[in-house]
C-alpha cells in the first residue's frame, strides 16, 4: 500500500491502492499523503488511488533542495507516473498548495489530465506582504522548528466548528505539521512565494474541473473560489457546509459524495458503495 518509489536521485514515499482510473492525490502545506486519509480507501474501491508525499514532506526525501518551486513538484508528479508506467490521462485532485502544483502541471502536461480536482485553493500569487511573511517563517522555521507555525496556521485552516468540536482533526493536523522537517518547509515556504499568477489559466482549461471550497475557508475564501469556478469553462463549484481550508479532512463524507458524483460522471464509473 505505501511504496518507495525511486525517481532516479531521490525517492517519494507513495501510498497506491486500488485498481482503475488513476485519482492523483496532491497534499498542502506542510502537510503528508496522511491528510486524503478520509478519502484514499474509500476511493480504492472503484479507482487506482496514488497519494505521495511531496518531496520534503512525510516519508519523502529532500534531496537538497533549498527551494522547492511549484515546478519543481509537478516534475516529481509527472515523473512519478512515468516510473510506474502510468500513461493514460488522470485525474488530479489537489488541495492548496496541491492546486498551486495543478497550474504548473497543467502548463507542462495539460494531456496528462484527465480531470482535475480544486479543493481550497488559488489562481492569484501572493501579495507582497504574503511574500514577506513566507520569508520571515522560512528563517524562523529554521531557527525554531514547526511548533509556532502549527499554532500560527491550525486558527486558520480549521473551520471554527472543527476547533469547538473536532479534536482528532485539529490533532492530525497538528501531528502532520510538527513533523514537517524545518528545511523542506523552508524551502516550499519559498517556492509558494515565487510562484506566479496563473488566473490567465483558468480559460483555458480544457479538462472537467470539480471546485470545492470548505464554506468558512480563511486562506481560500467562496468568493475567491466561486470566482475561480466561473473562469474555468467546464467547471462545477461545490461548498462544504461547516468546514474550512482543510474540508476533505473536516468534512470527509460531504467530500465524498461530492468528488463520487462528479467522477462518476467523467469516467462513468460505477458508485463508489459506503464503507
Ligand atoms: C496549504 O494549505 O497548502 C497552504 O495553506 C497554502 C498556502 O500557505 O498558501
Amino acid at each position: 500500500m505505501i511504496k518507495r518509489v525511486d525517481l532516479g536521485g531521490r525517492s517519494l514515499n507513495v501510498f497506491d491502492l486500488g485498481r482503475g482510473p488513476v485519482l492523483l492525490w496532491v497534499h498542502g502545506f506542510p502537510l503528508n499523503h496522511q491528510m486524503w486519509s478520509g478519502q484514499l480507501e474509500y476511493f480504492a474501491q472503484n479507482y487506482r488511488v496514488l497519494a505521495p508525499d511531496l518531496r520534503g514532506f512525510g516519508g519523502s526525501d529532500l534531496a537538497g533542495a533549498e527551494m522547492l518551486g511549484m515546478d519543481n513538484f509537478a516534475d516529481d508528479l509527472r515523473c512519478l507516473l512515468d516510473v510506474l508506467h502510468i500513461t493514460e490521462p488522470i485525474t488530479y485532485c489537489g488541495l492548496s498548495m496541491g492546486g498551486y502544483i495543478a497550474w504548473s502541471f497543467l502548463r507542462k502536461y495539460q494531456r496528462r489530465l484527465r480531470a482535475l480536482v480544486l479543493c481550497d485553493t488559488l489562481s492569484t500569487a501572493d501579495t507582497r506582504e504574503g511574500v514577506e511573511k513566507r520569508f520571515k517563517n522560512a528563517d524562523r522555521v529554521l531557527r525554531e522548528g514547526t511548533s509556532f507555525l502549527a499554532d500560527e496556521m491550525i486558527p486558520r485552516l480549521l473551520s471554527p466548528v472543527s476547533l469547538e468540536q473536532r479534536p482528532a482533526v485539529e490533532a492530525a493536523v497538528r501531528r502532520m505539521i510538527l513533523s514537517a522537517s524545518p528545511e523542506s518547509v523552508a524551502a516550499a515556504l519559498h517556492g509558494m512565494a515565487h510562484r506566479i499568477d496563473s488566473t490567465g489559466l483558468l480559460s483555458s482549461i480544457k479538462t472537467p474541473t470539480l471546485v470545492l471550497c470548505g464554506a468558512d475557508d480563511a486562506i481560500s475564501t467562496r468568493a475567491q473560489m466561486l470566482q475561480m469556478a466561473s473562469a474555468i469553462p467546464d467547471s462545477e463549484y461545490v461548498e462544504i457546509p461547516r468546514a474550512g481550508h482543510m474540508a476533505p479532512c473536516e468534512r470527509p463524507d460531504f467530500v465524498n459524495a461530492a468528488l463520487a458524483c462528479f467522477l462518476e460522471r467523467v469516467h462513468d464509473t460505477a458508485p463508489v458503495s459506503t464503507l
